[in-house]
């Protein structure tokens, strides 16, 4: 199949394969060509350039998208899609006065998701969770990634990353996996967390590694969660069987999580609400992407990842939705380039660069993803008829997408 766009207002985020993420001042730019054409041969992006410059030949279908904006499509580095039932009771809980913190003291949070979890089966987990990733594709996330860590028994952890390869065999969009058992200390293990912490090392990994069921490992490194030995045993443990860190730091306190992924090569450190002089000066010797979730500092009022100092000290950011029922219950990537603009001062093209290209960098997927790139994946937004990509982010809340391509094929 050949399909040929022509008449594209804006072609964004044009770049060569070798550009695999953006820092500092060149967050502000944002590579484009207007009145562009883009050529699309099975799966791939074929060709573009400016209208004057198309070559004319054999084309299945042409379209006229003039009016419309074309980007690749969003990178969500980090997701808890998969997960049974929901959370709004303590939503309801927090709007009458709780936090989050009291939430998890008394045995809510995390710990209520992986009951409910528990005892859902693995077939409605599966079809509870690729309804929410259809509806993210729709939104127009090309690429997804997902933890577990709302199982924290063996069972449960592999019935989670099994409904993880399943999507990542059934979706149309590029799935990652990544094993969060340490992601809270269950019920069972309250007194026994070093029993909990050798249960993941040496009978889930083993597992995990066997059926092949993920590609990263993350850690809840925070006080009342993992300490930083805590954080460094699992990651040493999971480096042996390949699996990369991607971990969760500096959500509420600063203690050395950040020096702590650098130090294990962490290929993302997420979270950043809270950060340190220290934190950002070894983000700046590191290739660790640090990545912004702004969904979940919105949903709980929490501090905004502070963005403008990453970026003016020449660190690269990505932004993801940390989708999940408790602390972020939305997966819309739209609505999260509009707060990074809006609360954590970002500009829209910086905002767009983190949730494109630093994105799939902070999934592995550099290589197809991120760009628009001869060669990558045909995985594009269309938007409406838009007056410049600035709207994108301006009109907060609203959809600005026409049709999203998946791999070469239109989402329907
Ligand atoms: O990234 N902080 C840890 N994990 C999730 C929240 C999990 C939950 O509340 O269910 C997060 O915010
Ligand atoms: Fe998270």
């Amino acid at each position: 199949m050949n399909t040929l766009f022509i008449h594209i207002k804006e072609l964004l985020q044009t770049r060569e394969i070798s550009e695999v993420k953006v820092m500092g001042k060149s967050m502000s730019e944002l590579p484009h060509i207007k009145n562009a054409f883009l050529r699309v041969k099975d799966d791939a992006i074929h060709s573009y350039g400016t209208m004057s410059s198309l070559v004319i030949e054999a084309t299945d279908k042409v379209i006229d998208v003039t009016g419309k904006i074309i980007l690749p499509t969003w990178c969500d580095s980090h997701s808890h899609v998969v997960y049974a039932g929901d959370r709004s009771q303590e939503f309801v809980d927090r709007i009458n006065g709780l936090s989050y913190e009291d939430i998890a003291a008394k045995g809510g949070g995390i710990l209520n998701s992986a009951q409910t979890l528990q005892d859902a089966s693995e077939c409605d987990l599966y079809k509870q969770s690729i309804e929410r990733v259809n509806g993210l594709i729709k939104l127009g996330t090309g690429a997804l990634e997902i933890k577990s860590g709302y199982g924290l028994s063996t069972k449960a952890e592999l019935k989670m990353l099994r409904v993880i390869k399943k999507i990542k065999k059934d979706s149309a969009v590029k799935i990652k996996a990544t094993f969060l058992g340490a992601h809270a200390i269950p019920k069972k293990y309250k007194d026994n967390k070093v029993g909990y912490i050798d249960l993941i090392i040496n009978q889930m990994l083993p597992k995990i590694h066997q059926e092949q069921l993920a590609d990263f490992i993350d850690v809840f490194c925070e006080k009342g969660y993992f300490s930083l030995e805590e954080t460094s045993q699992v990651l040493q443990a999971a480096t042996k069987y390949g699996l990369v860190p991607k971990i969760h730091v500096n959500q509420f306190n600063s203690f050395g999580g950040v020096a702590l992924g650098v130090k294990h090569k962490a290929l993302s450190v997420d979270h950043l609400e809270v950060l340190s002089k220290e934190d950002v000066s070894v983000l700046k010797n590191a290739e660790t992407m640090p990545v912004a979730l702004p969904g979940c500092s919105f949903f709980l009022g929490i501090p905004y990842t502070p963005a403008r100092w990453l970026i003016n000290s020449g660190l690269a950011l990505a932004l993801a939705t940390d989708f999940n029922p408790g602390s972020a219950p939305s997966g819309n990537m739209n609505f999260i380039v509009s707060l990074a603009c809006i609360k954590m001062n970002m500009s829209p093209e910086e905002a767009i660069n983190a949730a494109t290209i630093n994105g799939a960098f902070a999934m592995n997927i550099s290589e197809d993803y991120g760009s628009i790139c001869i060669g990558k994946k045909a995985s594009l937004i269309i938007t409406k008829d838009l007056t410049s990509y600035r709207q994108i982010p301006y009109h907060f809340g609203s959809n600005p997408i026409y049709k999203v391509m998946i791999n070469g094929e239109f989402i329907e």
